[in-house]
């Protein structure tokens, strides 16, 4: 037995103690009880709640990601229903594709065109609709009138008892008579209905008209019709619902769900969404800020879709606010899949960059803080964290003259500001100037789980790593499967170990919308009136109460077949204000683990009797959620009996769990010592 190679997979070497209870256990189990398939899988882990062997856990370990991709926030986080509601969507020139815009009526009847007549400089185009019937004479009108649908992001979730918010800009040579409603998708079934009547309309009119809705269908469509003839003018067609989170336009259970993470941070807007595939169409923030009717919108040439931008850089960072959670900003380097701006033209780029730091931080009375201002935010947010681009390090002119110009601009302007720059310097000190660098690691599962001690052997000094997108992918990992969740958690848990030199993590990507899956696979999957998390989304649950938390040094050791991974913190639970010593453990293998846990340099007296055990596995390791089965695989809570500083416990094969016991007082005295892993391999 004693050829078995018993690895340490955890933190640091064991003291003369811990190798006494190793040495009792493995005795004990080869006199008394293992056969040899439970040798096999025994493993002992050592918890040290000692004080010297403790260190806090950044407060922002683990966050958000939010990008727009997926349909993340056009149609869906952001509430809007109406898509294309500024008629832009299919760039400005006439005639113009005025998709998903759809036209009630024939030829004969009505014809619809496209100009530059609107009222707004920004969004030129407008929509023309002259009506060639009417309620009497020789070319009388169907029943129900002619004019424009729209079909909103895959239908509009209309919900019975609830009010809807519709402003239309209108203009008409004659008076006007429109019924604007809400139709079920099948176009049997009127949800609500109201008519826009006026006499004089014969400048740009702005109309705003509640709708409340008397039945419900979540692929609804938004019809604007009339039977009079004549030319109308529609641009700038919005519908919200008023019932949004705290009325900033989020939809409240995308919302909930994200907020249930208890996101230390949230990355936006993207991704490949802020470079684009060319300039042309990468995030401008300026467009996106001011009143929404006077944004241009834009198209994501990277995801593929038409964005209103209705989700602006202000409604990011009010995200961030409402959140409780950082915003990182990442910026525009002037850097796009296909091109890099020459350093000589650079300078409009920095520039951008620094008023977009004004707008969120700047002064009431400032350039861009008093837009902020006018938008309803005179406080400046706390924008704290400046990314330089997205995965532009290896672009051309990026280490030796993009990246240098923004930190030095911003440095020079806003001392404090984070600056995150998009070289890897896990491996390799980096050789310019950040405070954090961004790293990405997309893995299939298996590889993911190995992963876990990817920071072990980086330096200590330096900047520190922002793991700002991770997930595990391909095959394995299915459209979000229990093995994917189960890498991830094993690759967290080293994060967690590693958390003096990794600041921050995040999950890639957030959101999908599943008519419009551009990415695979996702946390959030939902369509207009659904939602459910994946297995990686119930995954975080576990790591929500790490941030912030004090992490004991721990020592998982079991045999070379097995494929654990482990970790202690102690947290305050901010509602009852009681501390709880969590131990998590990732079992990976497809064998039943017997653990025991020992809990080193703690009166015993101090855990509490119970405690809590939560589990996330299922049946089958490609097992995955879905809108007929939400919570499959998803955490299940039972009472822990017989808590101590002794605990046998079993591990499902392929699960998650973590162990919560209540202690009786903060068991733990932070002792900042950031080199206690290091120095102790
Ligand atoms: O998360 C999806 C994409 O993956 C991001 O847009 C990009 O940064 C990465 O390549």
């Amino acid at each position: 037995m004693h050829q078995i190679p018993w690895k340490e997979q955890v933190m640091g070497t064991s003291c003369d103690q811990r190798a006494l209870v190793l040495g009792v256990l493995i005795v004990c189990c080869v006199l008394f009880r293992c056969s040899a398939t439970l040798w096999e899988t025994n493993a002992l882990l050592v918890v040290n709640a000692s004080h010297t062997s403790t260190r806090k856990i950044p407060e922002k370990l683990f966050g958000v990601f939010f990008e727009e991709i997926n349909h993340a926030g056009a149609g869906g986080l952001w509430s809007e229903l109406v898509n294309n509601r500024g008629f832009e969507s299919g760039g400005q020139h006439s005639p113009s594709n005025i998709d998903p815009w759809t036209v009630i009526g024939n030829y004969s009847l009505l014809r619809v065109s496209t100009d530059f007549s609107s009222c707004f400089k920004r969004n030129p185009m407008a929509l023309r609709m002259e009506v060639l019937c009417d309620n009497d004479g020789p070319n009388i009108c169907p029943v129900g009138g002619v004019g424009i649908f729209n079909p909103g992001y895959f239908g509009m979730n209309i919900e019975q008892g609830k009010s809807y918010n519709l402003v239309l800009y209108i203009r008409s040579l004659g008076s006007i008579n429109v019924s604007v409603s809400l139709i079920d998708h099948s176009g049997t079934r009127t949800l609500a209905t109201t008519n826009i009547i006026a006499s004089d309309v014969s400048n740009w009119t702005k109309m705003e008209v509640k709708l409340e809705a008397n039945g419900s269908d979540s692929r609804s469509q938004l019809l604007l019709r009339t039977n009079k003839k004549g030319v109308i003018w529609f641009d700038q067609v919005s519908l919200m619902p008023m019932d949004t989170y705290k009325g900033h336009g989020f939809r409240k259970d995308l919302y909930k769900m994200v907020a249930d993470l208890k996101p230390g941070f949230i990355r936006f807007p993207g991704g490949c969404f802020v470079e684009g595939e060319f300039l042309r169409n990468a995030f401008r923030w300026k467009e996106t800020v001011g009143p929404w009717e006077e944004r241009p919108g834009h198209f994501g040439d990277v995801w593929f879709y038409w964005t209103d931008d209705g989700l602006g850089y202000l409604e990011f960072l009010q995200l961030a606010e409402d959140l409780g959670a950082s915003p990182i900003w990442v910026v525009n380097s002037g850097i796009s899949h296909q091109e890099s701006v020459e350093p000589n033209n650079l300078m409009p780029f920095v520039q951008e960059a620094l008023d977009s730091i004004e707008f969120a931080r700047g002064d009431r009375n400032s350039t861009w803080g008093s837009v902020r201002a006018a938008m309803g935010h005179p406080e400046p947010f706390e924008l704290k964290y400046v990314a330089i681009g997205n995965e532009d390090c290896w672009k051309p002119y990026y280490i030796q003259q993009t990246y240098p110009a923004f930190y030095n601009a911003i440095k020079k302007a806003y001392p404090d500001i984070k600056i995150i720059s998009n070289c890897d310097g896990s491996d390799t000190p980096l050789d310019h100037p950040a405070d954090l660098y961004d790293f990405h690691l997309y893995q299939n599962p298996s590889d993911m789980f190995s992963m876990a001690d990817i920071f072990d052997p980086t330096s200590r000094v330096g900047p520190k790593a922002f793991v700002s997108e991770y997930a595990a992918t391909g095959k394995d990992a299915g459209q979000g499967n229990l093995l994917a969740a189960l890498g991830e958690a094993g690759f967290l848990i080293g994060l967690e170990r590693n958390s003096d030199i990794v600041e921050m993590a995040s999950y890639a990507p957030l959101f999908v919308n599943d008519f419009d899956r551009r990415w695979n696979p996702d946390a959030i999957v939902f369509t207009t009136s659904e939602a459910y998390g994946t297995p990686s989304y119930w995954m975080q649950h576990f790591f929500a109460e790490s941030n912030g938390a004090t992490l004991l040094k721990s020592t998982l050791q079991a045999n070379s077949s097995s494929s654990l991974e482990a970790s202690a913190i102690v947290f305050q639970n901010p509602v009852d204000k009681a501390n709880y010593l969590r131990i998590k453990v990732v079992n990976f293998g497809s064998s039943t683990v017997s653990l025991k846990i020992v809990i080193d340099g703690l009166d015993p007296n101090l855990l509490g009797t119970s405690g809590w055990k939560t589990i996330l596995s299922s049946a089958n390791v490609t097992d995955e959620n879905s809108f007929e089965q939400p919570k499959k695989v998803s955490p299940v809570k039972s009472l822990l009996e017989k808590t101590g500083t002794n605990m046998d416990v079993v591990l499902l094969p392929h699960s998650l769990t973590s162990f919560d016991v209540l202690t009786k007082s903060d068991i733990t005295q932070i002792t900042v010592d950031d080199n206690w892993y290091v120095s102790s391999m």
